[in-house]
């Protein structure tokens, strides 16, 4: 082959229309307990912060998944098999999903779908040329709302889904039961899930991950309001809001908020919103699991956990879960 040649990757495009951001933002702001989406965090400039938190010591998911995956690779790629067609929802800068393809023999395609566009472009351009013979299909799409998956050339014995980082733990109980049974139709018959889910834990670690000392997560948290002046005009003034983040232990959850310091008002479009000192805007939830708990879910989503693998302090779990079939119900 022509190594001079520069390979191409072509992205299917279901990126957020700017429309569909604004409608999306003011629907939030509306409500009395104003909230924004926390998928929109990852501009360009949320990407890289949120990659800079997965480096911080307090934050400890992506470390922990890491070190189960590497301790217990060789009975996950047996588990996920050859010629699977591997498909990874919100894959970021795929720094798990090379682990499984280090290991794995080369699935049949993969799909990474992200909402950020740049990086997913990047990425998807160094996995091809980092696995030859790799079939890459990156997706740029909001994977909550509706999109089409790419048809691979080449047919594939079955489907593994892969949703690593916890990031189930954004969905609210019954919207997660809903998405998890979306992936079981996308895996199909015979298909899989392998998933990264955060466990329940001393609230002073939860609440250490998401306040760090540096300050990148409250910079992460800020950065959707200068995106929304940025994209939408509006007039934030990111002085005047204060990172919050704590753990909620009856919603087993840690919720971030940005909390408004003094009576403002804030301009977007013709509308002007209003803010009492003290007022949040709820930005994101994140909510842990027991494992027992997890079963419960998987099961009410069409999936049967076969194996879960943690490290040893119970922090962070991998599981791989089959599509239910009449012989596991
Ligand atoms: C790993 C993407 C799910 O909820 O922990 C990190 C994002 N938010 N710090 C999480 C996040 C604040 C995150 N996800």
């Amino acid at each position: 082959m022509d190594s001079k040649k520069v390979r191409r990757t072509q992205i299917q495009d279901f990126k957020p229309e700017k429309e569909h951001f604004r409608a999306e933002v003011l629907n939030g702001l509306r409500k009395s307990q104003k909230e924004l989406p926390s998928k929109y965090f990852y501009d360009k400039r949320g990407s890289y912060l949120y990659e800079r938190i997965c480096t911080l010591d307090e934050y400890y998911l992506p470390r922990t998944e890491v070190a189960i995956m590497e301790a217990h690779i060789k009975e996950i790629v047996e588990l996920l098999g050859s010629n699977a067609c591997l498909i990874e929802y919100g894959c970021g800068n795929c720094a798990k999903t090379r682990i499984l393809l280090d290991h794995l023999p080369v699935p049949a395609a993969f799909m990474p779908i992200d909402i950020s566009r740049e990086q997913l472009l990047r990425v998807a351009g160094e996995l091809v040329s980092n696995y030859p013979g790799l079939e890459v299909l990156p997706v740029c799409a909001d994977y909550t709302s509706g999109f089409e998956l790419p048809a691979p050339k080449r047919p594939s014995d079955r489907t593994v889904v892969y949703f690593p980082a916890s990031t189930i733990g954004n969905f609210d109980p019954v919207p997660a039961i809903d998405f998890l049974n979306h992936i079981a139709g996308v895996c199909g018959p015979g298909g899989a899930l392998l998933i990264g889910v955060d466990l329940k834990k001393d609230p002073r670690v939860l609440h250490g991950a998401y306040n760090d000392r540096e300050g990148i997560t409250a910079a992460f948290n800020l950065n959707l309001l200068e995106r929304i002046n940025r994209e939408l005009n509006a007039d934030f003034q990111l002085e005047q809001f204060q990172h919050r983040a704590f753990y909620n232990p009856g919603e087993g959850r840690i919720e971030m908020h940005l909390v408004s310091l003094r009576d403002q008002v804030v301009h977007l479009d013709d509308l002007s919103i209003h803010f009492a000192k003290g007022e949040s805007i709820w930005t994101e939830s994140s909510y842990k699991f027991n494992l027992d708990e997890f079963v419960l879910m998987a099961m009410a989503a069409g999936f049967t956990v076969e194996k879960v693998w943690t490290d040893e302090r119970q922090w962070f779990s991998v599981q791989y879960l089959v599509k239910t079939t009449g012989e596991n119900v």
